[in-house]
């Protein structure tokens, strides 16, 4: 199954209030939001508290291009709340390590930056070999200001480094016109800058770009809906969400046994949830639907049981997804129930990333 590359905001800005507009303007419609390198220089730790407080549910990439120091500017940018660092690609190898070391100490993802990298592929054995799982394939902005245009070697390049196993973010003056160029691809993030943030309306620049991702690797001619895989990771990553969260799936009282095992029940894209002792279903899914909106991609199925089904969804999209655990999280939430939404949305981001 080829999952949907995820959506990527850059914010390659100067200033911090001008960023955070941005992020609020859009930060609904895409899955990852990236402090870019100038807005990291500009505003440096700042910027990162910033938008991981506006917001608070998204993945948060910090473009550090860090090229020496790495252990220390890591755990700086995973401190101040992201999920994400860069370390450039000419940076010593005990540079990468001591970045990735913390990174996975912490729980959180170290990318190498290929920006100028010329022998990409004999540097990512190297990288492969002390464990670097991902990688940011970039064209340059200033390459691309001397004409360098994506071309078919760059397609070799990317599918030799995602057979050796890496997880490829493609970046550089991409545009909706360009995601066809990638789409046969399994890449696993996209980023857009430039075609989303100086566009006349962002927010649906970046709803173009999603649908059109949808789309070119959700198969079915564009239907979310009715491509299984979309659904399938749909479901998966509400599964993994809710239980991340701390609420108990089940089908007639049988423990989950996770979404990967053979012996799994939810064979359907349908999930029922358990609410916590003393609250009902008909209640959470008033919450939901008050939250969300009303959709049949949910609803009860006892007096304790709820049910979440992606598959359903009018308009699906992973933000839709992520929404919708949103909502039933703080439905659950308003009920005083403990909920870790956090902990619930970070994971099915993961599951619809690959991450
Ligand atoms: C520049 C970057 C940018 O964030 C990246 O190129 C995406 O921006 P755009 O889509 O505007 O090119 O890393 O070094």
């Amino acid at each position: 199954m080829t999952a949907i590359p995820m959506l990527q905001l850059a914010l390659d800005y100067i200033s911090l209030p001008a960023a955070l507009a941005m992020a609020l303007r859009v930060a609904d419609e895409v899955d990852v939001i990236e402090i870019g390198t100038p807005l990291c220089k500009a505003a440096g730790l700042d910027a990162i508290r910033a938008v991981r407080e506006v917001c608070p549910d998204k993945l948060i990439l910090a473009d550090l291009k860090s090229p020496d120091v790495g252990g220390l500017e890591a755990k700086m940018a995973f401190d101040a709340g992201a999920d994400m660092m860069t370390v450039i690609g000419g940076a010593a190898l005990a540079t990468v390590e001591s970045a990735l070391r913390v990174a996975q100490d912490m729980g959180k993802e170290m990318l190498m930056e290929l920006t100028g990298v010329r022998d990409i592929v004999a540097r990512a054995k190297e990288w492969r070999d002390i464990g670097v799982e991902r990688m940011v394939y970039h064209r340059g902005w200033d390459e691309q200001a001397f004409d360098r245009q994506w071309a078919a070697e760059d397609l070799v390049v990317i599918r030799q480094l995602i057979d050796m196993g890496f997880k490829i973010t493609v970046t550089g003056g991409i545009t909706v016109d360009l995601l066809p160029f990638f789409k046969d691809l399994p890449v696993s993030i996209i980023i857009a800058g430039r075609a989303i943030h100086q566009a006349e309306d962002p927010a649906a620049s970046a709803r173009q770009f999603k649908n059109t991702i949808a789309r070119l690797w959700g198969g079915a001619g564009g239907d979310l809906a009715a491509s299984p895989s979309f659904a399938d990771t749909a479901a998966k990553a509400l599964r993994f969400g809710i239980s991340e969260m701390g609420l108990w799936l089940t089908v007639d009282g049988r423990d989950c046994p996770g979404c990967d095992s053979s012996h799994r029940f939810c064979q359907a894209t349908r999930t029922a949830i358990y609410c916590p002792p003393g609250v009902k279903a008909a209640d959470v899914v008033q919450g939901i639907g008050r939250l969300f909106g009303q959709s049949n991609a949910f609803g009860t199925e006892s007096a304790q049981v709820f049910f979440l089904d992606p598959a359903l969804l009018s308009n699906p999209s992973a933000s839709r997804v992520i929404d919708l655990l949103r909502a039933t999280g703080n439905a659950l939430q308003e009920l005083g129930c403990s909920a870790d939404l956090k902990a619930g949305i970070a994971a099915a981001n993961q599951a619809f990333g690959n991450f």
